[in-house]
């Protein structure tokens, strides 16, 4: 018995690295599985190559599993909708929908064009949003004719977003974004039948190679052995996420890379001033006191900008 035997899932950008070692793990443990690649180049924007999907469907049929290609682009919401038919097409149902597609422009942003801010906005934020539009439709229709889902979507995320990257306002802005509508599904979908949680991988991909010269880039499936930097390392998050074992867990917001597994902490209320006049009525903030309240109880500190830069 594998952990995900009668589902279907679908991976977008699964033609290399990240999504490729998703998808292929998905396989492995009885998922019939979308793969989903335009064989676009790292920056995107490019004409595609079918081969990127066909060859992880044929890695996966020789592994004895159960796989399709599709090659439509996530950044496009028809072509999302194609994405969600395939599936349904080829196996009749949809139960995973892992939004893995990615590109990367990065520039500091006073150098970055509204183009290359776009096209990564578009495939990761748009893409996620595209995909999750389609397969949500379908999923809330299952639950009203009867058939309630027990489905769950996995969106990716990068410390690029959550924690900041320098370089990288388009891709920071648009995996956090991609973690906040996550947490939006969550609270939209549970009624369905539907969880939603994130993923943040990482590992020596093509991508991760823009960046990094030297570095040998090798197919997830492809490692004999554990490798810290193997870009398949996260897929056993997916996996967990995708089978019944995680039907408690939704609105989480995972990171796998090699060995380390972590949660990350939702935005959350800091600590918190009440501004009030003599009486002790609640009052509006001067803004002389803000200043006083937050050097005094928050930064602990008269001028933090500036003992900040006197101690670096
Ligand atoms: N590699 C890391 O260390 C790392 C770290 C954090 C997050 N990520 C995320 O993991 C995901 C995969 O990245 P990767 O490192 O494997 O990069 P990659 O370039 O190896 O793979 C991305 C894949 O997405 C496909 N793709 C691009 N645009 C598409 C579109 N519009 N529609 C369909 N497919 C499209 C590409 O053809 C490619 O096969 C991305 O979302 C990335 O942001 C990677």
């Amino acid at each position: 018995m594998g952990m995900l035997d009668g589902k279907v899932a679908v991976v977008t950008g699964s033609g290399n690295g990240v999504g490729r070692g998703e998808a292929v793990m998905l396989a492995d443990h009885g998922a019939k599985v979308v793969v989903n690649d335009l064989g676009g180049s790292v920056a995107g924007g490019d004409a595609g190559d079918q081969r990127a999907a066909d060859a992880v469907v044929e890695v996966i049929k020789s592994r004895g599993g159960e796989a399709v290609a599709n090659y439509d682009s996530v950044a496009d919401f028809d072509g999302a909708a194609n994405i969600v038919t395939t599936a349904l097409d080829a196996f009749g149902r949809l139960d995973n929908l892992v939004n893995n597609a990615g590109v990367l422009r990065d520039k500091m942003m006073f150098s970055m064009s509204p183009e290359d801010f776009d096209a990564v906005v578009k495939v990761h934020m748009y893409g996620t949003f595209n995909t999750m539009r389609h397969a949500s439709e379908h999923w809330r229709n299952e639950s009203k004719e009867g058939r309630q889902p027990r489905a769950s979507i996995i969106n990716t995320v990068s410390s690029a977003g959550l924690q900041g990257q320098a370089s990288q306002i388009n891709y920071g802005a648009a995996k956090a974004g991609i973690a906040a509508m996550t947490v939006i599904a969550s609270l939209e979908l549970a009624r369905y039948g539907v969880r939603a949680n994130c993923v943040g991988p990482g590992g020596f991909t093509r991508m991760v190679a823009m960046a990094m010269k030297d570095i040998e880039v090798k197919n997830p499936e492809d490692y004999t052995e554990f490798d810290a930097m193997n870009p398949g390392n996260s897929a056993p998050a997916v996996v967990y996420l995708a089978s019944d074992e995680s039907l408690h867990v939704t609105g989480q917001v995972l990171r796998l890379v090699g060995n380390n597994l972590a949660v990350y902490q939702p935005w959350e209320m800091g600590e918190q001033f009440l501004a009030t006049d003599k009486a002790g009525n609640a009052a509006q903030w001067n803004p002389i006191d803000i200043g006083r309240i937050l050097n005094r109880y928050h930064f602990r500190s008269q001028n933090p900008g500036i003992d900040a830069q006197r101690r670096a």
